[in-house]
């Protein structure tokens, strides 16, 4: 258990009247309590009451870890496979005795499994989401978790090298073996896990923001977007670069410089007391001027760190206010149907005077 974490989980669970937070296995389980669990059909859950001692719900064959790690920070209520699971959750209820107290849950995460057996458990506790509070007490890293995201950035950047070094990435080849050699470039590189699946997308694909690689070669002419990112000791990067096959059309070079502009211009923009949504503004205001609004369909960026995907929202309409350590994508983009797309996302941290990025791999158009 990180006791400072859960000290601060415990401020803002009473500031919200939650008596009890409920955790899968996830992002928040491991930053209260550092256990790394994956989801399977056997349920797991974390009880953090506001007052009181944090109970573990899990199949007995996981209690033997649970115990080394956490000793006897935490109380195990276990079961096992034969008799299935749901005693368990009456014994916790038991224990615990909320007196129809709220209890707050990850609506993002957790299962109507899970769901369902909490509400026959606990009848009389109401069922909130701790989205709106919990998620955003991760968004400003301390130096540890900076140090592994600037590690997770050093992984995915010398996985790409080593694809530029073998020139894997030429006409012919299809989007799904360049991924593929991206993944084990990724591994050789020290990846601890999969941040998300590489995406490679060329010519027409490549104007779909998430399209998936498909089977189509590569061609001379094709801009070819590669999004892509690594993980270690749980932390993220998550990176996109836009390569060309051959020359560029005019269209294609305008477009470019458009993107790298207004990723610039939002990296600029970012420090403390500066709103998300200015970052967000930033960014569209230069495609928008450039006469390309119309085609960067997607917000600039969002919240990276123990997830791909979390809080802070760069978007038009969040007005959180940046703080130092908080840590993000930038990721302007324009996409053009039949044309091709554009995106250069890099990974920034917010500091005490204006922003570092991470990512430093270069941002020039590369033809190959
Ligand atoms: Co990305
Ligand atoms: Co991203």
């Amino acid at each position: 258990m990180i006791t400072s974490r859960i000290e601060a989980l415990r401020r803002l669970q009473k500031a919200n009247g939650i008596a009890c937070v409920v955790l899968m296995p996830g992002a928040n389980l491991r930053y209260f309590t550092g256990l790394e669990k994956h989801l399977s059909e056997r349920p797991l859950l974390a009880f953090l009451p506001a007052d009181g001692e944090p109970v573990l719900l899990l199949p007995e064959l996981e209690a033997p870890a649970a115990r080394s790690l956490l000793g006897r920070e935490i109380r195990l209520f276990t079961y096992r496979d034969e008799e299935g699971h749901e005693h368990a959750f009456y014994r916790v209820a038991e224990a615990l005795n909320l007196a129809g107290q709220p209890l707050g849950i990850e609506y993002l995460t957790m299962r109507v499994l899970e769901l369902r057996r909490l509400e026959q458990a606990f009848p009389d506790c109401p069922i909130m989401a701790v989205e709106p509070w919990l998620p955003p007490l991760r968004m400003s890293k301390d130096e540890t978790e900076l140090a592994h995201m600037r590690r997770a950035v050093r992984i995915a950047q010398e996985a790409m090298q080593r694809l530029l070094d073998e020139k894997a990435i030429r006409p012919g080849r299809t989007e799904l073996e360049i991924a593929a050699d991206l993944k084990v470039a990724l591994l050789r590189a020290g990846n601890q896990g999969d941040a998300f699946a590489p995406i490679v997308v060329a010519g027409p694909n490549s104007a779909q923001p998430h399209a998936t690689p498909s089977d189509r070669p590569l061609a001379e002419g094709d801009l070819v977007i590669i999004d892509w990112g690594a993980v270690y000791a749980g932390y993220r990067s998550d990176i996109t670069r836009t390569f060309i096959l051959g020359q560029p059309t005019e269209e294609m070079q305008r477009i470019y410089r458009t993107v790298r502009t207004a990723n610039k211009a939002a990296r600029l923009t970012i420090r403390p007391d500066r709103t998300a949504q200015d970052i967000d503004r930033a960014a569209r205001q230069i495609i928008t001027q450039a006469g390309y609004g119309d085609y960067f369909i997607h917000r600039t960026g969002h919240g990276l760190g123990l997830e791909t995907h979390e809080p802070p929202y760069i978007v038009e309409g969040n007005l959180d206010i940046l703080k130092p350590g908080m840590t993000f994508t930038v990721e302007p983009g324009i996409y053009v149907p039949g044309l091709g797309g554009v995106r250069i996302e890099d990974d920034v941290v917010v500091t005490e005077d204006g922003v570092e990025t991470l990512t430093t791999l270069p941002r020039e158009l590369i033809a190959l």
